[in-house]
């Protein structure tokens, strides 16, 4: 049995998720979590929200609500609609855990102790009407260059120019609206990645099997100009994990917290801590110390192509730099972007479909389909209604859908609700099998390998083989010549829609379950061979008909939907 260990980059606190973050992390996460967990393997599956920072401050001040009370709320309902796509995480966390201060202070404390941490004196914004320092973008002002009057004071949204927030005329705070702001000194923490760089460099190296997508940009952070830079893992705000080494606290950092990014990777491990808790006391080390058995455990992280850098090179030196043997990761699979409708998904401009909206308009499995088997894997692809349409029309209801209603329905209008006998299997079900054991072959080593869309293809084409099958095999035509015959044929269809069920379940749990179901077979192990799992439901065996899995999506609809998310969130 391998052991493994899977992690989804943590969405942001900030709002609901719309489907291009679900498909570039959480989702392909729990395709590989629920495909290793059904072949048998143990499996920790991990995932929290990312609650510090100035975006969810900001999110925040915007909903009028302290911002604890804020993330606690959002964490709920993030939550739910994680359920609600059948993301199956062991657990579910928050960067906010105590877990996490405390393992995060840890490190900074490890960091310190390696002399891998120094202090910097710099000048930053101070606003004296709110009584704190502002990070450039809370700074808003007139734009030098183009004169928009919302200039923030990293960037001017209008004419996109990166900006200083002492470029800005008339600078105000974008808290207060106060100008009474001042430059003053303030010191910060810098980990001292340059020192590591040549480790980090050897450590990637040694990944020789990770995606071109993935070592590039690592590579392009570690050598591109001045190589690695250092980087700032303190901030001046009220939010986040109070700057502390170790145990101690960090004379002249009072009042600081750790910078979001610095944080937000320690919560993959903080989050087996709290998983452990809440199963009770389960022992959590085994997942992520090397030296407590973690030896053998395969980790892999998922996630959009913006955070690689982070997970290749930030989080990395910081465990590196800890000197502890702390887990690292194995595979990082990485995704490109999915636009909509020929612009981007957009959170900060609502534009596209958001998660709960698209679980009122349809179940779980739709998406999670159509997503899945047209995921940016290896360039960015595109989120468009009639290409939803057709996918989810052709795909599930089309092949799927309607093989499971025409065997189930017409075995029991004319042999009732069991399992038939009939002959045994002749010629044309044994070349059946034959295509069925090379295509399950050839989707595991797929899935192992993470190719999702490869892999989606494949099921398609196990789901069309079975759909071949009854075409050409016509039990409704052979019943009027060999009745044994056509008992034999669906006899097989029904243990195929039980095999579909099992091979299924990564990509479309509630439908698999639906079909496990109706053909009452409560345990199913994976399939190695196809023979013997189409000798599984024996003459006799009773099953029932399920409901239509999969309803068509009318051009009414398609063209309703279209329409209505053609615009902005509000
Ligand atoms: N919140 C970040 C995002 O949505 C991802 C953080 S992943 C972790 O882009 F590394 F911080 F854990
Ligand atoms: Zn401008």
């Amino acid at each position: 049995m391998q052991r493994h260990l899977i992690t989804s980059a943590i969405p942001y606190i900030n709002g609901i998720k719309h489907l291009g973050n679900l498909v570039g992390s959480q989702l392909p996460a729990d395709l590989y979590a629920r495909y290793q967990r059904a072949r048998g393997n143990e499996v920790l599956f991990l995932c929290a929200t990312d609650e510090h920072g100035t975006p969810a401050e900001l999110a925040a001040a915007k909903a009028g609500k302290p911002v604890a009370e804020y993330c606690a709320e959002m964490h709920a309902v993030q939550a739910e609609i994680a359920e609600g796509f059948g993301l199956s995480f062991d657990h579910f966390g928050r960067s906010s855990s105590p877990q996490n201060h405390a393992l995060t202070q840890h490190f900074a404390g490890r960091l310190a102790d390696a002399g891998l941490i120094r202090e910097v004196v710099e000048k930053q914004v101070y606003s004296n009407a709110d009584g704190r320092f502002l990070p450039d973008r809370y700074i808003e002002g007139t734009c030098p260059n183009c004169g928009y009057d919302k200039a923030r004071g990293d960037q001017c949204e209008n004419c996109t120019k990166q900006l200083d927030p002492t470029d800005l005329i008339d600078p105000r705070s974008a808290v207060s609206g106060s100008t009474d702001l001042e430059v003053r000194d303030t010191k910060h923490l810098y980990l001292r990645q340059s020192a590591l760089k040549d480790d980090l460099d050897a450590w990637i190296d040694s990944k020789s099997d990770w995606p071109i997508l993935t070592t590039s940009i690592a590579k392009k952070w570690l050598h591109d100009g001045d190589g690695l830079q250092d980087r700032g893992i303190t901030r001046d705000l009220d939010w986040g994990i109070p700057v502390r080494r170790g145990d101690a606290d960090w004379p002249g950092m009072e009042g600081k917290v750790f910078y979001v990014w610095f944080d937000a990777p320690i919560e993959y491990i903080a989050c087996a801590d709290e998983w452990a808790q809440a199963q009770g006391g389960a022992d959590w080390q085994r997942w992520w110390r090397t030296d407590k058995g973690a030896k053998d455990v395969r980790y892999t992280q998922f996630m959009g192509k913006d955070n690689v850098p982070f997970h290749t090179l930030s989080f990395p030196a910081t465990i590196l730099g800890s000197g502890e043997p702390w887990k690292m990761v194995d595979h990082l699979k990485s995704f490109n972007y999915l636009n909509y409708e020929g612009g981007q998904f957009s959170t900060s401009q609502g534009r596209g479909v958001f998660m709960d909206q698209a679980l009122a308009l349809l179940p779980a499995d739709y998406w999670r389909w159509w997503l899945l088997s047209n995921c940016p894997e290896t360039s960015d692809t595109e989120f468009t209604w009639e290409l939803f349409q057709q996918g989810v029309n052709k795909d599930l209801a089309d092949v799927l859908g309607n093989f499971v209603s025409r065997v189930t329905k017409f075995c029991r209008s004319k042999f009732g609700e069991t399992v038939p006998e009939g002959c045994a299997f002749g010629p044309q079900e044994n070349a059946l099998i034959e295509t069925l054991n090379s295509r399950m072959d050839q989707y595991c080593q797929l899935m192992d390998k993470m190719e999702v869309r490869k892999s989606a293809q494949e099921l398609r084409a196990i789901w069309v083989a079975g759909n071949e099958y009854l075409q050409t095999a016509a039990p409704w035509a052979t019943i009027k010549e060999d009745e044994a015959k056509a008992a034999m044929q669906i006899r097989l269809g029904l243990n195929l829609i039980a095999l579909y069920a099992v091979l299924s379940a990564p990509f479309i749990p509630t439908a698999s379950a639906r079909m496990q179901d109706a053909m009452n077979v409560p345990d199913m192990d994976w399939p190695t061979d196809a023979g013997e799992a189409l000798a599984k439901l024996s003459p006799g065996h009773a099953f029932s008909v399920p409901d239509n899995l999969f309803g068509k999506i009318s051009d009414d609809d398609r063209s309703d939907w279209q329409e209505r998310f053609s615009g902005i969130r509000t």
